[in-house]
């Protein structure tokens, strides 16, 4: 399975702040925005990724994130012209992922809780597409999803006036070999984008679309505007100061999941040394042998 992260789009509600940085490079706390999404690709199985960025802000991810050999993974890069919605990934990415399975993330995404570790790596044997819904009090904002008590979509709607249900649909995707051709065959909807939600659509027309609904104790954050982006940095902050475990640390997630062994964890510790992130990962290894493992 192979993995795509959207780091593109304007970041319009956030300016001015995102005049000359994106969005997706902005501090949530102690890390750039898009080490969350990244870890949970990382979680789910995934070794390759291709990061969608802006044509502005190319240069500045391979900066900070270079070829992904710090977080034991390899990253390619590739520049949007235009942010003409969220299914252009998979036409974008079609030569990326040449036919194979793929999970999608929103770079402004933030996911932490239970079903995220490594029970996603069941995603990338299944067929069709996977998506989920979670629970929020405004659903206006999101996707939509209705789903039957044998969890099918009943329907799925973008940013309806009118929800049928407060099951909004967070920003990772699982779909089979085939999404790349389905996005192609997509029309740009009445806002010139190619909608996720339409690609969706396309899956439940063939009967082909899971729906997941996330434990109530999964934690969905997007960090579009500058509550959300305050909200999640103090959410983060919160987490770590009581638990002493770092949420979405894209190098501890690899070492989890066995992409670093203890050693090459120390040497992209050292890398950061004079951070608190580079004590963080320094310590993981003593911390986690003498006592019980947290867990991925
Ligand atoms: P949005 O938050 O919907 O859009 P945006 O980032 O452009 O922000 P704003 O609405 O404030 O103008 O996008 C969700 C994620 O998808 C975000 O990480 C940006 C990314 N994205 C792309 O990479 N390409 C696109 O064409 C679009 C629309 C979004």
């Amino acid at each position: 399975m192979r993995g795509i992260i959207l780091a593109g789009g304007t970041g319009s509600r956030l300016r001015p702040l995102t005049s000359g940085i994106s969005k997706q490079l902005m501090p949530v706390y102690d890390k750039p925005m898009i080490y969350y999404p990244l870890s949970t690709l990382i979680l789910a199985g995934v070794q390759d990724v291709l990061i969608i960025t802006t044509p502005r802000d190319r240069p500045t991810f391979e900066h900070v994130l270079g070829d992904g050999s710090q977080f034991g993974i390899r990253l390619s890069y590739c520049a949007q012209p235009s942010p003409d919605g969220l299914a252009q990934a998979l036409v974008l990415g079609e030569t990326f992922l040449a036919g194979r399975p793929s999970a999608v993330v929103l770079g402004d995404n933030l996911l932490h809780g239970p079903g995220l570790g490594t029970s996603m790596h069941s995603y990338e044997t299944a067929s069709g597409a996977t998506i989920f819904g979670c629970w929020v009090r405004d659903p206006t904002p999101y996707g939509v999803v209705e789903v039957s008590a044998d969890g099918r979509a009943l329907s799925i709607e973008e940013k309806p006036l009118q929800p049928r249900s407060h099951l909004a649909v967070p920003g990772l995707y699982f779909y089979d070999g085939t999404a790349s051709e389905r996005a192609r065959s997509l029309s740009p909807s009445s806002r010139g984008e190619l909608e996720i939600t339409d690609l969706h659509r396309s899956y439940m027309t063939d009967d082909a679309l899971r729906v997941q609904v996330m434990p109530r104790g999964t934690v969905w954050l997007d960090t579009g505007t500058v509550g959300d982006l305050a909200a999640a940095g103090e959410f983060v902050r919160t987490v770590q100061q009581r638990q002493g475990l770092a949420v979405g640390a894209p190098e501890e997630a690899a070492w989890r999941v066995g992409l670093l062994d203890d050693g090459e964890l120390a040497s992209r510790a050292e890398r950061l040394t004079g951070s608190e992130y580079g004590r963080y990962l320094r310590d993981l290894v003593d911390q986690e042998t003498s006592t019980h493992r947290a867990g991925a």
